[in-house]
This record gives C-alpha cells, structure tokens and sequence, in this order.
C-alpha cells in the first residue's frame, strides 16, 4: 500500500464513493475527505441549497480549488464529485499526484438510484431520464483516464469494499510502489 499519493475516488453520482471512502480510510488508517461535504462546511448548507443560493459556478470553484489541493496532498481517501474529473485541471492533478480509483456501474444498475438521488443532486433535477443517460455515458468516456477501475454491479458494499482494497494490492506489488 503506498503510503504517499492520495487515493481518489471517482465515478458518477451515488456509485458509492462516500461509503467505500469511509471504509479505505479505517483500513489504511488515512484522513477520508469528501469534496462535497467539505463544500458544505464552508458553505454551512447542503449542495442544493448552495446551487439555488450561489448559483453552480460558485460550487464549482470551490469544487476545483479543493480537488486540486487535496488529490496534490498525499496520505488522504478522498471522494471527489461526479463532475469534478471533468475538469481537465482536476484531471490532471489526480493522474500526476494521487491514484485514482474509478467506481464503474452499468446504467441498468445505476437508473434505479435516482430516485433516491434527486433531492440531494441538484444536476439531476429538471432533467429528462434520457439527458440524464446521456451525460452518464459522455462523463463514463472521461472516467476511463483512471488508474484503477471497479465494477461494482453485482456488488454490496462489503464486497466492493474487499474489491477495492484486492485491486489497490495488485496494483501496488505490480508497480512496486513500497519497494
Ligand atoms: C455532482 C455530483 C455530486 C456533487 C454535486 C454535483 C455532479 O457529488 O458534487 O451534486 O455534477 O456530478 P457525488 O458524485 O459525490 O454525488
């Protein structure tokens, strides 16, 4: 396990990246940052509230200037917004500096969470389900830039979890990254 890039979890909303974050960060004993939350600290309200108050842009900003300092840090979990790997900025700061993991759920798996999502994620309201499914696919295109890759289907989260931390092992003795 290396013990200096950050890990960063990206993958669309609502895939799981807060809860398996939380997870990895008591295995390997790290700090687990969620972007989000910590945006909302700031801005003592929730992501909806800031989007209609604020408007996204200023969102975004914030969204920008902490990704890119966190994934830069190294030792830290931490779970980035469905959005912010879009940023080419962010991209690129997470290939350089930190080790990506990229949560991939098919469609089919992932369309029977917006219902749950919705109240919470303000970019998926007034949305129609194809525009939805269409920036789904267009952001899956840019998530392929990754270092490690879950499918997380057929998966719970104590099995995702256990498949995270087997592919982070792999991907470690591969590279030698201790050694
Ligand atoms: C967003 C994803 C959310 C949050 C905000 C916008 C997006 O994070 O940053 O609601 O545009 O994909 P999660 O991916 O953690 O849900």
């Amino acid at each position: 396990m290396s013990k200096e890039k950050s890990i960063v979890l990206i993958g669309f909303m609502g895939v799981g990246k807060s809860t398996i974050g939380r997870e990895l960060a008591k295995k390997y004993k790290r700090k687990f940052i969620d972007i989000d939350l910590e945006i909302e600290k700031i801005y003592g309200m929730k992501t909806t509230e800031i989007f209609n108050k604020y408007g996204e842009n200023a969102f975004r900003e914030k969204e920008k200037e902490l990704s890119g300092y966190y994934a830069r840090q190294p030792g830290f979990i931490v779970s980035l917004g469905g959005e912010a790997f879009m940023n080419e900025e962010i991209r690129s700061i997470c290939v350089s500096c930190s080790l990506i993991i990229y949560l991939d759920l098919s469609w089919e798996y992932w369309k029977y969470r917006i219902s749950i999502l919705v109240d919470s994620r303000p970019i998926l309201q007034k949305k129609s389900m194809k525009e939805i499914k269409a920036l789904f696919h267009l952001r899956k295109k840019i998530y392929h830039k990754h270092h490690i890759k879950i499918n997380m289907d057929d998966l719970n989260i104590e099995d995702a979890v256990t498949a995270v931390i087997e592919a982070l092992e792999r991907f470690n003795a591969k590279n030698r990254v201790d050694k």
